[in-house]
């Protein structure tokens, strides 16, 4: 493994963003995991299949297009949707874990760490990352900063309706039996409610260097 900072967390909490942040700050390469998830919803959504359905969900997870990651259109509230239904199948995880694990072991450009983003990253994918973020804001804040991104995509919604949809996905991906949400026993918590996005990556920063500066040194003198 290479060093590996973990950032999981509720929907729209703001983990996407401190990850892009840390990894520009340190050099590491950055993947969203959720991308995976949703281009994985796309698929079968895209097939007419059902993204409840064991067998639609894995040829979509084995079928998805990683080039399709910047397109909006995986960021609806459908493929939102979708992409949690598919991420409780064991099947579907499994098939995208090789995918994460070799992101983390050889990260893309030969950088020295990665970054990565999810809701299982600190527990299951990479349960010895060298730092663990567990980031979180109010429902109601998280709510706004969803809602204005989708504005600013031009996906024009009402904000109730976001809420709604974080809140029950939330619930969803806290309750399945497999690779639930949870923080990790060592993930660092980062509640971002009060917090700017400069202030939020200074304190996220503050949590994690010591750990990441420290790896580089020993990775320096090996
Ligand atoms: O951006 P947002 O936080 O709303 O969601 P996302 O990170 O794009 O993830 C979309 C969905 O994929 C989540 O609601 C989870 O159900 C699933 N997911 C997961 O199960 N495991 C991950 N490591 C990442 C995402």
């Amino acid at each position: 493994m290479s060093i590996v900072i973990a950032v999981d967390g509720t929907a729209a909490s703001g983990k996407g963003t401190l990850a892009k942040m840390l990894a520009r700050h340190f050099g590491f390469a950055h993947l969203d995991s959720g991308a995976l998830y949703r281009l994985t919803a796309l698929a079968v959504l895209e097939a007419q299949g059902d993204p409840a359905s064991e067998a639609d969900a894995l040829k979509g997870a084995q079928t998805l297009d990683f080039n399709r990651a910047g397109d909006p259109a995986i960021r609806s509230d459908i493929v939102g949707k979708a992409s949690s239904q598919v991420a409780a199948i064991p099947a579907v995880r499994d098939a995208l874990l090789a995918f994460q694990r070799d992101f983390l072991t050889r990260p893309p450009g030969g950088s020295p760490g990665a970054v990565m983003d999810g809701r299982d990253i600190g527990t299951v994918i990479c349960p010895t990352a060298t730092a663990k973020l567990y980031i979180d804001a109010s429902p109601e804040v998280r709510a706004r900063r969803r809602w204005t991104e989708l504005k600013n995509m031009n996906i024009r919604r009402a904000e109730q309706d976001v809420l709604a949809e974080l809140n029950a996905r939330d619930a969803a991906d806290k309750s399945r039996p497999v690779s639930p949400l949870k923080q990790a026993p060592d993930a660092d918590l980062l509640d971002t409610t009060d917090l700017g996005i400069d202030a939020a990556f200074a304190a996220a920063l503050a949590l994690v260097s010591s750990k990441v500066e420290g790896a580089l040194k020993d990775r320096h003198r090996g």
